[in-house]
C-alpha cells in the first residue's frame, strides 16, 4: 500500500510517498523562506499563492522519483490543521480532488500528529507508551502518548511557542527570518555564562511553559549591551541555553510524573543541535531513552503526513470531495487507532 502525503500548513510545501513495505519512496520539500524573509515573517496570502504554484509540480516530481503512476497510490493524505487557513486549503483541495479523481480515500491529517510520529520513520522507532515534547514554530507541548491517537496533554506554553521566541530574538539580533537556526549558529561562538537568562516557570510545580518573559529579558539585554558580533553571540548563547535548560527540566519532570521511560522530541526546534545533545545527556543519565527524527524531518515535511496517512488509511473512505480544514485543532480530539 502507498500513500501520497501533502503538507501546506505554513511556509513549506512538502510532498512524500510512503510505502508500508519499503518506507519512504520520495520526499520533496520546497521552502518559501526567501519569499517571506523580506517581510520578517510569514505573509499568509503569499504563502497560499506559492503553495498553489508548487504543490502539483512537487506531486509530479515525487511520483516520477518513485517510478509510480496514479494507479499505484492507495490513499492521499493532506494536512487539515492546525495552521494558516488559506495555506491549509491548498493542500486539502489538491489532496481531496486527486483522491476523488483516483477513487481512493483521502485522509485529513493533524499536523502535530505528523510531528509527533515523525520518529517512527527512523530505524529505531520508539515503542509506546512515551512522553512527547512537541517544540515548533507555534507549539510547545508535553503529551503522554499511550498509542496512536491516544494523546493526553500534560502541559503547554501559556504564551509564545519556543520556536516563535527563537525567531523573535533572532530578529532583534538582526538575523533573517526564520532566525531560529541562524541564532543557534551564532550561539556556537558565544561564551557560556557571560549572560545568564531566567529558566521560566521551573521554580514552581507543573508542566506548562512561558517564553514571553524570557523574550522580554533577552530584548532588554540586547538594548542595553554593545552591538558587536561577540556580544550578540554571547546573548544568543544565553538565550539558547535558557530555552534548552527549561525544556530539559520540564521533560524530566514529565517523565517523573508519568513514570514513563521514553521521551520523543519533535517539531522544528528539535533540529537544534544544542538541544539534541544536552537533552540526550540528561535523559540518558536518568537511564531513560530519547528519540528524535533526523533534522530534516523535524521541520515541516510531507513524509510525516504520508506516514500518518498510512496509519489512518484503514479507517478512511473514498474521497467525497468535502474539504474541511481546522486552523485550530487539539490533538486530544483525535481517534485512537488499533495497530
Ligand atoms: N536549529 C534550530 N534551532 C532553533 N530553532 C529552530 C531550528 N530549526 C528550526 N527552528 C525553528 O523551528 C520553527 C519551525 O518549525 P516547524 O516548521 O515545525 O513550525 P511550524 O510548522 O511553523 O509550526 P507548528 O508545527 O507549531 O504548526 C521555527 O520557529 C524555526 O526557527
Ligand atoms: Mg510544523
Amino acid at each position: 500500500m502507498r500513500v501520497l502525503g501533502i503538507e501546506t500548513s505554513c511556509d513549506e510545501t512538502g510532498v512524500a510517498i510512503y510505502d508500508d513495505q519499503q518506507g519512504l519512496l520520495a520526499n520533496h520539500i520546497y521552502s518559501q523562506v526567501r519569499l517571506h524573509a523580506y517581510y520578517g515573517g510569514v505573509v499568509p496570502e503569499l504563502a497560499s499563492r506559492d503553495h498553489v504554484r508548487k504543490t502539483v509540480p512537487l506531486i509530479q516530481a515525487a511520483l516520477s522519483e518513485a517510478g509510480l503512476q496514479a494507479k499505484d497510490i492507495d490513499g492521499v493524505a493532506y494536512t487539515a490543521g492546525p495552521g494558516l487557513v488559506s495555506a491549509l486549503m491548498v493542500g486539502a483541495t489538491v489532496g481531496s480532488a486527486l483522491a476523488y479523481a483516483w477513487r481512493v480515500p483521502d485522509i485529513a491529517v493533524h499536523h502535530m500528529e505528523g510531528h509527533l510520529l515523525a520518529p517512527m520513520l527512523e530505524a529505531n522507532p520508539p515503542a509506546f507508551p512515551f512522553v512527547a515534547l512537541l517544540v515548533s514554530g507555534a507549539h510547545t507541548q508535553l503529551i503522554a502518548v499511550t498509542g496512536i491517537g491516544k494523546y493526553q496533554l500534560l502541559g503547554e506554553s501559556i504564551d509564545d511557542a519556543a520556536g516563535e521566541a527563537f525567531d523573535k530574538i533572532a530578529k532583534l539580533l538582526g538575523l533573517n527570518y526564520p532566525g531560529g537556526p541562524l541564532l543557534s549558529r551564532i550561539a556556537q561562538q558565544g561564551v557560556a555564562g557571560r549572560y545568564i537568562f531566567p529558566r521560566p516557570m521551573t521554580d514552581r510545580p507543573g508542566l506548562n511553559f512561558s517564553f514571553s518573559g524570557l523574550k522580554t529579558f533577552a530584548a532588554n539585554t540586547i538594548n542595553a549591551v554593545a552591538r558587536d558580533a561577540q556580544t550578540h553571540a554571547d546573548v544568543a548563547r544565553a538565550f539558547e541555553d535558557a530555552v534548552v535548560d527549561t525544556l530539559a527540566i520540564k521533560c524530566s519532570r514529565a517523565l517523573d510524573q508519568t513514570g514513563l521511560r521514553r521521551l520523543v522530541i519533535a517539531g522544528g526546534v528539535s533540529a537544534n543541535q544544542t538541544l539534541r545533545t544536552r537533552i540526550k545527556e540528561i535523559i540518558e543519565q536518568r537511564g531513560d531513552k530519547v528519540f528524535y527524527p533526523r533534522p530534516e524531518l523535524c521541520t515541516d515535511n510531507g513524509a510525516m503526513i504520508a506516514y500518518v496517512g498510512m496509519i489512518r488509511l484503514p479507517s478512511c473512505v473514498k474521497s467525497q470531495l468535502t474539504v474541511t480544514v481546522r486552523p485550530r485543532w487539539s490533538l486530544e480530539e483525535l481517534t485512537a487507532v488499533v495497530t
